[in-house]
């Protein structure tokens, strides 16, 4: 059924429009019964449902209904699973029409700028390419069943601290390259029905205000066709927001803001027909909605237990392993640390779900009879040792064959609304992981944390298991990797740097509390870590299996293209080893045509596929002249020089396998201005000036100026090196011009660019 909105929004009055761009209270949209307009409910998200029935709240203070808690974003992003991220969202998607939810409010897609966020454990990684996928994904999976999705925070919102006012100073290249795409990717693949803003400023304007955000990027450029929402109480100025592209405030004004509405039309601040555009913007959402509910949506919490489990089994990174795992049936087995009688499974804050069941590998371990014994160790609430259950853990390991040491954040050191101080485990648990690995040379190390953690003890560990906070099955399926039932398959998305002072971000982070400049640019991550060469704990990208894979016959579609073209990249991936297992294929793009400002290797493409033993499979992605280009804020568009660029293919962000060149050719032309600064080498390489340069410095110093060598026909490198690096303004003095003839020569070159 397709309703005539603009029939319902002429017969509303100044007051019902008003009311109707904000909340009727935490979590509802605004009913107006006369016209058929109902009240529509919003809900947290993103890996599960926060229905609060009772009294709200944006902490994750008040009750909730008992939902299923999916793996957190920071778990999800490591499958490198695109497929998963679908069935993960339509199952959201279901329970969400079962529960009567219109939207809910995610995926969160900030960047990983600082290991210390206290918030990336909902978001997917440090690369935007992979956050945007996979929330393409989730997005549309969501969305398949009628329900919006609210992507956030959008923009520049990487850390909690001073996160409702502080000013993020990013400039605009590294907003277009490094924070925009995962927002724009999911605009453009997915659709999402609403974004929600960030509470911060960008470069010194709300994001609730901010109209090139808003209007010019998010919706003229990208073509967002949806309702912007607030984070809950970010309106700065309700009637510049209008102005500015932003459509529903959350929660309830309490009127307060509808007045200020009102009285804008009424005195002619604000165009009515802005104001008519919000209003059909909400309502647009709110109907795509009401008009299309599911009465055979069911929200089964044990099968989607189950669909949690599986999700939470495909996430596991494996870090690093010498044998040691798969753990064997028949030997003896301690469990050692809290986190295997509960495992940390998600994050603290707005997106804290109220678990149907919850699953720890003690108990999934027992279920199956295997030879565990456990003993407790540390707790994982805290940072506390107690000298006798040391002993009893040291004892265990000891007589055990193998130990494992479940070790992790408690949920006080990271959560919303406060970064981390460090990016150090507990001391308790490193004391304890370092004794333990002194007596009993199995030793295995399992994670839940939503963000790095500094590993001092990895080299005398024999394996480290990263679960990340893997939601309620996260139990279960640590169970099933432990002991083999399934082969890992997740790669970091994010990089472990070995010390949190080796993060580009660390001299930045998190500003004083006004401001935080984003100093390092494009250099995130591993875009940051590998052009440096700075070495690491463990890579972008990085993941281990209990079989292994190569990689073969890189072919490219073609070796040249041009602006409009696309190369098809294929290449074969064999499963050389003797079980089952899954691989992710990472496509990377090199520039090697000498541009200044770019990372040594940026990904442009991935895909993860399941191979039997001794099966090969073709994979093939595909490659466009933006996969190539930076932005280039003078010509205001994505730029690729022409030239050369390698075509990689990885197993990790630092194991490329194998390279391929492709030679682009661009009919884009850099706009150039001519003035004092301007030296001899970039007039020399623009064939418009060039030809003028040569005249000019035949008449100053009588060379001649043929085919095209400008009159520098000197053999001396340095001569011509020098000659290069000279501004016009001591090229004039150098050959003693007047004012006149100075001014002359510019305005020769400046017509000669016309
Ligand atoms: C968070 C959002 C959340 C909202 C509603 C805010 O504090 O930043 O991510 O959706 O609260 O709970």
């Amino acid at each position: 059924m397709k309703r005539d909105i603009s029939k319902i929004i002429e017969q509303m009055t100044l007051e019902e429009k008003a009311s109707l761009c904000s909340g009727s209270d935490f979590w509802h949209t605004q009913a107006i019964e006369r016209l058929g307009i109902p009240a529509v409910m919003l809900s947290d998200g993103p890996h599960g449902l926060r229905k609060q029935e009772g009294e709200g709240d944006h902490l994750g203070l008040n009750e909730s209904i008992q939902a299923v808690c999916f793996p957190a974003a920071c778990a999800l992003a490591c499958s490198f699973d695109t497929e998963l991220a679908g069935e993960v969202g339509k199952t959201l998607g279901e329970e969400c029409q079962a529960e009567d939810l219109s939207v809910l409010l995610g995926p969160a897609v900030n960047i990983k700028r600082s290991p210390l966020c206290g918030r990336n454990f909902e978001y997917f990684s440090e690369d935007p390419l992979l956050a945007g996928k996979m929330a393409a994904a989730y997005i549309r999976g969501v969305q398949s069943w009628d329900v919006g999705t609210s992507v956030k925070h959008f923009a520049a919102n990487n850390q909690e601290y001073r996160r409702m006012t502080c000013s993020s100073e990013v400039d605009e290249r590294t907003l277009r390259e490094i924070y925009f795409p995962a927002f724009e990717i999911a605009v453009k693949e997915a659709q999402p029905k609403t974004i929600m803003c960030s509470y911060n400023k960008i470069n010194g304007t709300y994001s609730a205000d901010n109209e090139w955000l808003l209007n010019k990027v998010l919706r003229e450029e990208w073509g967002f066709e949806g309702y912007v929402v607030t984070d809950w109480g970010a309106v700065s100025d309700r009637v510049r927001g209008i102005r500015a592209g932003l459509d529903l405030e959350m929660p309830s004004s309490g009127g307060v803001n509808d007045a200020r509405i009102i009285s804008a039309v009424k005195n002619g601040t604000l165009d009515e027909a802005l104001l008519d555009q919000t209003v059909e913007r909400i309502l647009n959402v709110v109907f795509s909605y009401a008009d299309h509910r599911h009465p055979e949506a069911v929200f089964d919490r044990d099968a989607d237990h189950e669909k949690a489990v599986d999700a939470a089994s495909e996430c596991a990174v494996l870090l690093q392993n010498n044998g040691a795992l798969p753990l064997k049936e028949n030997i003896r087995v301690a469990y050692i640390g809290g986190f295997a009688a509960s495992p940390r499974f998600q994050g603290g804050g707005s997106s804290h779900i109220n678990a149907s069941k919850i699953t720890s590998a003690l108990e999934s371990a027992k279920e199956k009879g295997r030879g565990v014994t456990y003993a407790e160790g540390f707790p994982a609430d805290r940072d506390e040792l107690d000298e006798e259950k040391l002993k009893e853990a040291l004892a265990a390991a000891e007589n055990a064959d193998a130990a494992v040491i479940f070790a992790g954040l408690p949920e006080i050191l990271e959560g919303e609304s406060y970064d981390r101080k460090n990016m150090k485990l507990p001391a308790a648990q490193n004391r304890l992981i370092t004794e333990v690995a002194a007596v009993q040379p199995n030793t295995v190390v399992v994670l839940h944390n939503g963000s790095p953690v500094e590993c001092p003890w990895a080299p005398s560990v024999s394996a480290v298991l990263e679960m990340y906070l893997g939601g309620q099955g996260v139990g279960e399926a640590c169970d099933r990797i432990l002991w083999g039932e399934v082969n890992p398959s997740g790669k970091l998305a994010e990089t472990f740097p070995l010390r949190l002072e080796d993060n580009p971000s660390y001299l930045n982070f998190p500003g004083d509390g006004k401001t935080v400049h984003y100093a390092e640019g494009v250099y995130v991550g591993y875009r940051y870590y590998e052009t440096k060469r700075q070495p690491v704990r463990w890579v972008f990208g990085h993941g281990l299996s209990y079989t292994d894979f190569s990689f073969s016959s890189l072919r490219l579609s073609t070796e040249e293209m041009n602006d409009e073209d696309k190369c098809l990249v294929t290449v074969d991936v064999t499963n050389t080893g003797s079980c089952f297992g899954k691989e992710i294929v990472q496509l990377y793009i090199s520039d090697r045509t000498g541009t200044f400002g770019r990372p040594v290797r940026e990904l442009k493409g991935f895909t993860k596929v399941a191979l039997q033993p001794g099966e090969t499979k073709t994979v093939a992605m595909t490659i466009t002249a933006r996969d190539l280009s930076y932005y280039h804020t003078e010509l205001k568009d994505w730029y690729a020089a022409s030239g050369t660029y390698a075509v990689q293919i990885g197993r990790a962000s630092d194991d490329i396998c194998l390279q391929k060149d492709l030679t682009f050719r661009t009919s884009k032309i850099l706009p150039m201005t001519v003035d004092g600064t301007t030296t001899l080498g970039d007039l020399m390489a623009n064939p418009k000036t060039a030809s003028v340069l040569g005249q000019i410095l035949s008449q100053a110093f009588g060379t001649s100026a043929e085919n095209g060598n400008a009159g520098m026909e000197s053999n001396d490198a340095t001569a011509q090196a020098t000659m290069m690096a000279m501004p016009l303004k001591s090229l004039a003095s150098f050959a003693a011009m007047g004012e006149e003839q100075y001014q002359g020569m510019i305005a020769a070159f400046r017509a000669a660019l016309q």
